[in-house]
C-alpha cells in the first residue's frame, strides 16, 4: 500500500503564501467595490497615533530580513493622541511598503520617515523611500491608475495585479490627503503621504 507523505515545511510555507496573497487580492477588490459604491466610510477613532504607525511599518522587520534588506524608521520621540483612521492608514501603508519591499533587490534598502505636523497645522507626514529599480518617468503618473503595471517589471515572483497604488490614492483621497512620489531608474522610488489627523477635518 502506499502511504501519503505529510506535506513538506517549503509546500506549506508555499501554501501559506498563496493563501495570503488570494486573501490579499479578495480585500482589494472588495475595497475597490466599496469605494465605487461610496460605502467605504471614514472611522475616525481617538488613539496613539505614533504607537500605531509603529505597530504597522515594524511588522515588516521580518520581510526585511527575510530578503536582505536594510529597513530603518524614524518616528517622532513623543506620544501623540489623536483623531485618526487606523485601518485606512494602514492599508496606505502596507501597500506603500510591500511594493518598497518588492521591488527593491536583496542588498537594497528601504527607509520609512514620519514626521507631526508643523506648528499650527495638522499634517502628517509619512515618507517610504527605497534603493529599488524604481519606475520610468513617463510612468508616474499612471502607476496611481487601477491595474496599471509598469511593463518591465513583470517578475514572476513580483507578480500582483496594478491594484495596491490606486487603492492607496483613493484611500488618501478619502481621508483629504495626498501622495506624492519620485523616483530615478535604477537608484530608487520615494513616496510621501500627508493626511490631516485630529477633531477638525
Ligand atoms: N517602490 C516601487 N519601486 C518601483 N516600482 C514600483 C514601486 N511601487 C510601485 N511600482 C510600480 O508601480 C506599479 C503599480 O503598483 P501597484 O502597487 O499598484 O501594483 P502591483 O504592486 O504590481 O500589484 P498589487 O496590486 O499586488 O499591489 C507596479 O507594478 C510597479 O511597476
Ligand atoms: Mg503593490
Amino acid at each position: 500500500k502506499t502511504e501519503k507523505k505529510p506535506a513538506s515545511r517549503k509546500t506549506v510555507k508555499m501554501m501559506q503564501r498563496n493563501t495570503n496573497r488570494l486573501l490579499n487580492l479578495v480585500n482589494q477588490m472588495l475595497d475597490l467595490s466599496k469605494l465605487d459604491a461610496g460605502s467605504m466610510k471614514l472611522e475616525l477613532v481617538e488613539g496613539d497615533l505614533i504607537k500605531s504607525l509603529k505597530l504597522i511599518v515594524l511588522s515588516f522587520a521580518s520581510l526585511a530580513e527575510q530578503k536582505k534588506i536594510k529597513f530603518s524608521y524614524t518616528f517622532p520621540k513623543e506620544k501623540w493622541t489623536t483623531c485618526f483612521d487606523q485601518d485606512k492608514l494602514e492599508k496606505i501603508l502596507n501597500n506603500l511598503l510591500s511594493n518598497a519591499f518588492k521591488y527593491t533587490p536583496e542588498g537594497g534598502e528601504v527607509k520609512c520617515v514620519v514626521k507631526l505636523p508643523d506648528p499650527g497645522k495638522n499634517l502628517v507626514e509619512i515618507s517610504i523611500q527605497d534603493t529599488g529599480k524604481g519606475i520610468p518617468t513617463d510612468q508616474l503618473d499612471k502607476i496611481f491608475d487601477r491595474f496599471h503595471q509598469v511593463k518591465e517589471s513583470y517578475e514572476p515572483e513580483s507578480a500582483g495585479t496594478g491594484i495596491g497604488l490606486s487603492l492607496t490614492k483613493e484611500l488618501v483621497n478619502l481621508l483629504h490627503g495626498n501622495i506624492k512620489v519620485e523616483s530615478e531608474l535604477e537608484k530608487g522610488t520615494i513616496f510621501i503621504v500627508q493626511i490631516p489627523v485630529g477633531k477638525g477635518y
